[in-house]
């Protein structure tokens, strides 16, 4: 693959949309202004499971200011069941506890809210389950793992080869139902007028939802339109369209041409916006004593909704990390009365690095080798999984570039050796990686104007991670001229399709759409186009997917506090090494790492949604309960990169950064705190009273 010349790509630009956003012109979905709107207060089911037998709108409707009240029986009917999440106000049925029932709609959004209250349910109740767990005897095998893998694998004999391995461990890790939290809150202006219906949406894919609504509501996709410029932040679960879009739309169809705004509250979002479902994993690893890995077995049990399947992929990346004649990976379903999971940044690497990066550790401690020699005898030459050679696999490298910047060496691997006062000190490393994705489809279109400036035009995201000023980057190199000869567009879909902002593939797929529309543009038009030249082109096909196994590796350090009496864990500095191909932006580039560490870290001491298996609700639905690491958290982070192009990802030598961050966190940090204290934590997260009910 042709691989740019290099003249923006490689600086480290300031964000482009940094001073609208720091200014507070830059309008969020739900601050779009729009004439004279009404507004939705979303009403929730307050059982699991069961029937609504009447809903009693009388009281809610005699509020002034109050517009219409949509409950199953008054709304209009969608055309498409295909998605039951998005099936709403459609039946009596309720699939979980928070599920959307009714919406209130109202001249201002206090009185909408506080007539949602007035409203009288009854429900027929029925039976629930919503208790996670592994002893249950109705798991089962889903047919794939998401997006689209094999559910089970298998190499040699992974069960003979653990059991006659002279060194094993043997361990169940956990983690548990956690909620994306983005700083915006899900958002939709929706507007229904002569037969279309406009969204102004926080999504990070803005075709993928006009796709959606478009069904849903049996409307050619042409009379659908989606604007989504700025987006607060997302990590997947504004990834899809979520009832909420439903309920506007339908709020707004009601409403005959007036706009209605609705924005999620922080409560509403965790039965509304998805979640990462709770895992139990169970690995096991068998090793000779000199560290080389006989078996690798890696079995998984997560939760999905019984109304939708949601499989999450966390063995996935135990299917290539480490060399093994014999493997096994295993992934089983519990099917409850709960909201459907969703996507959470790095979905799958992020639970399943925990565990397979925790017990590398203990197999590290049983051999009595570094944890970082036991990773590099267990370098594999090619894929394991599918055989192929690796576009660039370098996880050695960044092991040893991190051990070196972090000051690893001489490290005494024995738990419980330093302190300082009341505080045990240790440290602790793990390994990164994450798939390079693209996704088919995004077109980008380049038409040259009369002040001589490029316009770029493709719908993606940025959701905070920088397209806006990467995407023109990139349009620089390919068109071979100055950045602030670019003038970018984005987050509308008038503009050609993008596919999601997802899967850490958005600049891969966006950015090699924009590079194939400059070389159409000067293939047509030169050097000296003329106003109004334009040219259009496709993401080209990717052979090389085929050919090469494409993944970015990573190692995590992190150095911890635990304190003596009361097990308290602070995270003292983190420091990661990143393989990722080509940075497009080193600064932008630095903030999504040290972001998706943050993230981590906050996985790994902080975030649990609780789940109450009597009534099927999350107990702790704000920020007050679901704690979120802040800036007293969070030390010092360092993020680093080998210097790198991967000719074979894309035509910018890149491979994708969104998500690796986060991937290693969080065993780095238990590693660590096994260190420092000599308690092995298995089920995050790693709060003062597993340390001290262990005896820390
Ligand atoms: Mo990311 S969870 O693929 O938006």
């Amino acid at each position: 693959m042709k691989v740019l010349e290099p003249h923006a790509m490689g600086r480290p630009l300031a964000r482009l949309d940094g001073v609208v956003k720091v200014e507070g012109t830059a309008p969020y979905a739900f601050e779009q202004r729009v004439e004279h709107p009404a507004y939705v207060f979303p009403v929730q089911s307050a059982i699991a499971r069961g029937r609504i037998l009447s809903v009693d709108t009388r009281a809610a409707e005699a509020v002034e200011g109050v517009l219409a009240v949509l409950t199953h029986e008054t709304a209009a009917t969608l055309v498409s069941d295909q998605n039951k999440e998005l099936w709403v106000l459609q039946s009596a049925e309720v699939r979980f506890r928070g599920q959307l029932i009714a919406a209130v709609i109202a001249e201002t959004l206090e009185t909408a809210r506080y007539a949602a209250d007035l409203l009288r349910i009854e429900y027929e109740q029925a039976a629930h389950d919503a208790a996670f767990g592994a002893g249950r005897g109705d798991l089962y095998a889903p047919d794939f793992v998401n997006p689209r893998y094999p559910t089970d694998t298998d190499t040699g004999d992974a069960e003979a080869a653990f059991s006659g391995a002279p060194v094993k461990v043997d361990a169940t890790y956990s983690t548990p139902m956690e909620h994306n939290n983005p700083m915006e809150p899900h958002a939709t202006i929706a507007i229904w007028q002569d037969g279309g219906l406009t969204l102004y949406d926080s999504t990070q894919c803005a075709h993928g939802v006009r796709r959606t609504m478009a069904d849903l509501f049996g409307i050619d996709p042409e009379r659908v339109r989606v604007l989504s410029p700025y987006v607060g932040g997302g990590f997947g679960s504004k990834g899809v369209a979520h009832a909420h879009n439903v309920v506007a739309a339908l709020a707004a169809r009601q409403m005959a041409g007036r706009p209605v705004k609705l924005a999620l509250t922080r409560q509403q979002m965790f039965s509304l916006a998805g979640h990462r479902t709770p895992t139990i994993q169970r690995f096991r690893l068998g090793a000779g004593r000199d560290g080389r890995l006989r078996s690798v077995i890696h079995e998984v049990i997560e939760q999905t909704s019984r109304f939708k399947e949601f499989a999450e992929q966390t063995a996935t990346p135990t299917r290539l990390m480490y060399a093994s004649p014999n493997r096994r990976t295993r992934h089983r379903l519990a099917a409850l009365d709960v909201p459907v999971p969703s996507w959470m940044r790095a979905p799958g690497e992020t639970p399943g690095m925990f565990a397979g990066e925790s017990a590398m550790d203990e197999l590290a401690l049983a051999c009595g080798l570094d944890p970082i020699e036991l990773r590099a005898r267990n370098e594999p030459e090619l894929d394991p999984q599918s055989g192929k050679p690796w576009s660039a696999r370098h996880l050695t490298e960044c092991l040893r570039e991190g051990a070196r910047r972090f000051g690893w060496e001489g490290r005494d691997p024995r738990p419980r050796q330093r302190r300082e006062g009341e505080w045990l000190i240790g440290t602790g490393v793990a390994s990164s990686t994450y798939p390079r994705y693209s996704i088919p489809g995004s077109r980008a279109l380049i038409r040259y104007d009369s002040e001589g400036r490029y316009e770029v035009e493709i719908a993606a995201a940025d959701l905070g991670t920088g397209a806006w000023t990467v995407l023109t980057q990139i349009a620089a190199d390919a068109l071979e001229c100055p950045v602030e000869a670019v003038r970018l567009r984005i987050g509308d879909t008038e503009l050609p399709y993008a596919s999601v902002a997802g899967g850490s593939s958005g600049t891969t797929s966006w950015g090699s759409a924009i590079v194939a529309a400059a070389q159409a543009f000067r293939e047509r038009h030169g050097n000296t186009p003329s106003p109004g030249a334009q040219a259009a082109a496709d993401m080209p096909r990717m052979p090389e997917e085929e050919r090469f196994s494409m993944h970015s590796f990573g190692a995590q350090f992190a150095e911890v506090l635990v304190h003596l009496d009361t097990g308290e864990v602070r995270v003292q500095r983190m420091l990661g090494v990143f393989s990722v191909g080509r940075v497009i932006n080193p600064r932008l580039a630095r903030s999504q790492f040290i972001g998706g560490m943050t993230m981590g870290l906050s996985m790994a001491l902080h975030e649990a949604s609780v789940l109450d298996p009597r009534f099927g609700h999350v107990v702790n639905p704000d920020f007050a309960g679901y704690h979120i690491a802040t800036h007293a958290d969070v030390p010092n982070i360092e993020a680093h990169w080998l210097e790198e192009v991967d000719g074979h990802s894309n035509p910018m030598g890149s491979r994708g950064i969104g998500e690796i961050g986060i991937v290693g966190t969080a065993a780095a940090i238990a590693n660590a705190v096994y260190h420092a204290s000599g308690v092995r934590v298995r089920d995050l997260p790693i709060t003062l009273d597993k340390l001290l009910a262990a005896g820390g």
